[in-house]
C-alpha cells in the first residue's frame, strides 16, 4: 500500500498538502493528522484519495505509539512524509508560558523527529520527507526565541538527514516559509504581549508554498524557499552577523 502521511492537515498549509498530493500522486491512501477530527473529515469528503484520520495530539508520547502502531499493522510503503504540524507564540520569555514554551518545542521539534524515525523504515527509494521549517530558522528571533531556535533545528536536521538517507534514494527537504496566509496568527497572536511581531510583509499564499514545495522535493533540494522576499531574507541572513539581523528585525516588526 503506497501511501502519503501529512501532519497538520486540518489547517493552512498541511491542507493544502493534502490536496495537492490528492491530486497529483497517485497514493492508495493519505493519512492525515492533526487534532481537530471534524477538519480532517471534511477533507476526507473533498478529496478523491481516500484519507485514514487520525485524531491525535503530538505533543503526547501515546500519540506517536498510535502513528507507530499503524505503521506496524499496515507495513505501509512511504512515499511522502510532510511533517506540517507546528505552533509559534509570539511575545518574550515572560509572556508566553511556560506551558507553551515547552509544547512548542514537544510539537515542532520533538513530533517531527519522532515521526520521521518511525517512517523512516517504511520509505522506499523515490520517497520524499518535508519538514516544515521556516525563515525564523534562518537567524536567533527575539520575542520569537523558542520558535526561531526551533525551526533553526528543522533546517538542521532536515539537510544532515537529507545527506544520510540519499544513500537510500529518499530526499529530505527543510520547507522554509515567511509569512504566510493560514491559521498559524490566530494561535500566535494569542496573548502575545506589546512588543511581540506586528508587521507581516509580503504574505504568501499557502498553495504557491506548497507547491514550491512539492517541486524542490522532486528535484531533491534540501532547502526550498518561495518567494523574492524570502530570499533576499536568506541572502541577507548568510550575509549578516546574526546581531545585525536582529537588530533590523527589531526595527521592523
Ligand atoms: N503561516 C506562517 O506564516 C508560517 C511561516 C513559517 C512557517 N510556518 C510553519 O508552517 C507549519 C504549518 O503552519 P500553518 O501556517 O499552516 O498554520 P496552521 O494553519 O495553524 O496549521 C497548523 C497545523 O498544526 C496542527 N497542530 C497544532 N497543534 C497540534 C498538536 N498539538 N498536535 C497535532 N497537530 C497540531 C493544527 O491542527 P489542530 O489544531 O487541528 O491540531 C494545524 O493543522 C507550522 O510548522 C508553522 O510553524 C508557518
Amino acid at each position: 500500500m503506497k501511501i502519503g502521511i501529512v501532519t497538520g492537515a486540518s489547517s493552512g498549509m498541511g491542507k493544502e498538502f493534502a490536496v495537492q498530493l490528492a491530486a497529483s500522486e497517485r497514493l492508495d491512501e493519505i493519512w492525515v493528522v492533526a487534532r481537530r477530527a471534524d477538519r480532517l473529515e471534511e477533507l476526507a469528503q473533498e478529496l478523491k484519495t481516500p484519507l485514514r484520520i487520525f485524531a491525535l495530539d503530538l505533543t503526547h508520547s501515546e500519540s506517536i505509539d498510535t502513528l507507530k502502531q499503524a505503521f506496524s499493522e499496515s507495513a505501509p510503503s512511504v512515499h511522502w512524509l510532510i511533517n506540517a504540524s507546528g505552533f509559534a507564540k509570539f511575545g518574550d520569555f515572560s509572556t508566553v508560558s511556560e506551558t507553551d514554551s515547552l509544547a512548542m518545542i514537544d510539537l515542532d521539534v520533538r513530533a517531527l523527529v519522532w515521526i520521521t524515525l518511525a517512517a523512516i523504515p517504511y520509505m522506499e527509494p523515490g520517497g520524499h520527507i518535508l519538514e516544515v521549517a521556516s525563515t525564523a530558522a534562518f537567524q536567533p528571533l527575539p520575542d520569537m526565541n523558542i520558535y526561531a531556535a526551533a525551526k533553526a533545528f528543522v533546517l538542521s536536521y532536515s539537510r544532515a538527514l537529507n545527506r544520510e538517507l540519499g544513500k537510500r534514494g529518499v530526499t529530505v527537504t527543510a520547507v522554509c516559509p515567511g509569512w504566510t496566509k493560514t491559521e498559524f496568527f490566530d494561535v500566535a497572536r494569542q496573548n502575545a504581549d506589546a512588543g511581540a511581531v506586528k508587521n507581516f510583509f509580503f504574505p504568501s499564499q499557502p498553495e504557491n508554498v506548497v507547491r514550491r514545495a512539492i517541486r524542490d522535493a522532486k528535484r531533491g533540494r534540501d532547502v526550498s524557499v518561495y518567494g523574492i522576499f524570502n530570499k533576499l531574507h536568506l541572502f541577507f541572513a548568510k550575509l549578516l552577523p546574526a546581531s545585525s539581523v536582529m537588530t533590523l528585525w527589531d526595527a521592523m516588526k
